[in-house]
């Protein structure tokens, strides 16, 4: 390994950070050799705090219809083929409790910015999911709302949230979104989020068009000063109804780089190996894990719209029950020396 590469990986391995500069001269500079030294430390980092438990996630996707109109996203609302849908909140409800029959101890509802999902209906399905299952964490993904939603929808009962803040660089941001999204007010939610009290979820995708290793840099230097609970990264995958369905999709190999790297600037972080990894390498969440993941989200939608929450092409686990999907993965996580944890998996804060 080149002398000046060598050196940095011993300083993020040893100290959790890097000047930007840094990290994307690490990015540039990568080798095989770099990544296999940086998955070793992650991997021993993560055994310290969390010992060999992978922590799962039972995703409810509770409807695709959305405001927004992100140029990346397959269910963005100028695309007129995308079949829409939205559960019932007894619909979700009942995924709940089969997904709680089946072991889960979180949920993570996630959703399309739809107009029906008020606080009033969120916080009920929130509150009532609480109430039937006290020891499970309720996750809510379903992007931008107000302070005063995000505050009402904790007070009911919601524990942690998810929103990706998809590029810290504010230029790129407004290159994947369109005039009326902006990246400030995307920054102020999570700051909404981290004050009110959630555990929160950020992240970004990899590969995503215009990106390169400046604006990863942005992104790692972001976590390290935000530190999110949780941080999903998953390569971008093109939709073929999208603006961006020529682009290329973002690699396994430089996904699982930078999940290493995520691992050792902050070592408790919560990491899924994403379905968006499952989708472009056939053993992508293994792979994702053994660089340093520990989290799966295996599906617990109802089978019937599975295939309508097509975020990307060719998206796995559209065909799969519930039960088949959580017992597919623990397979998988087996087959790596690694066990499915059944516990709500909070982040170990030290
Ligand atoms: N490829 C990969 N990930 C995508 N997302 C949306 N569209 C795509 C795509 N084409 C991700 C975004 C969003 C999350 C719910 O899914 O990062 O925040
Ligand atoms: Fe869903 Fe394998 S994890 S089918």
């Amino acid at each position: 390994m080149e002398k000046r590469v060598a050196e940095l990986a011993d300083r993020l391995v040893a100290e959790h950070c890097l000047e930007k500069e840094e990290y994307a001269f690490l990015i540039d500079h990568r080798s095989e050799a770099l990544a296999s030294r940086l998955a070793e430390a992650a991997v021993k980092v993560r055994r310290e705090i969390y010992g060999n438990a992978v922590f799962t996630r039972g995703l409810i996707e509770i409807g695709n219809i959305c405001k927004n109109d992100c140029i990346y996203c397959g269910i963005r609302r100028s695309n007129g083929n995308c079949d829409r849908y939205r559960l019932t909140p007894e619909q979700i409800l009942s995924c709940a409790d089969e997904g709680y029959e089946l072991g889960f101890r979180t949920f993570v509802m996630q959703g399309g910015e739809d107009a029906y999902f008020t606080d009033e209906r969120l916080s009920g399905i929130v509150s009532e999911i609480k109430r039937r299952h006290p020891d499970c964490a309720v996750t809510l993904s379903m992007g931008e709302r107000s302070r005063e939603s995000y505050q009402t929808l904790f007070d009911a009962g919601a524990d942690r949230y998810l929103l990706r803040h998809e590029t810290a660089d504010p230029v790129h941001y407004h290159r994947l979104h369109p005039p009326e999204m902006s990246w400030e007010n995307r920054m102020r939610c999570l700051r909404d989020l981290q004050e009110i009290g959630y555990q929160v979820g950020c992240g970004f995708m990899v590969g995503s068009p215009y990106q390169t290793s400046r604006e990863l840099a942005e992104d790692l230097a972001f976590i390290e000063s935000f530190r999110p609970d949780m941080c999903g990264i998953g390569p971008f995958v093109p939709h073929h109804d999208t603006p961006f369905s020529d682009q290329p999709a973002g690699t396994l190999e430089l996904t699982c780089f930078l999940l290493s790297v995520i691992r050792l600037i902050h070592p408790a972080v919560l990491l899924p190996a994403t379905t968006a990894l499952g989708t472009i390498h056939p053993r992508g969440r293994e792979l994702g894990i053994l660089a340093g993941a520990n989290v799966v989200m295996p599906n617990l939608s109802p089978t019937a719209v599975r295939n309508k929450y097509e975020l990307y092409d060719n998206k796995i686990c559209t065909g799969e029950e519930s039960a088949q999907c959580r017992g597919c993965l623990a397979q998988r996580m087996r087959s790596i020396g690694y066990e499915l944890a059944v516990d709500r998996g909070d982040i170990r804060r030290s």
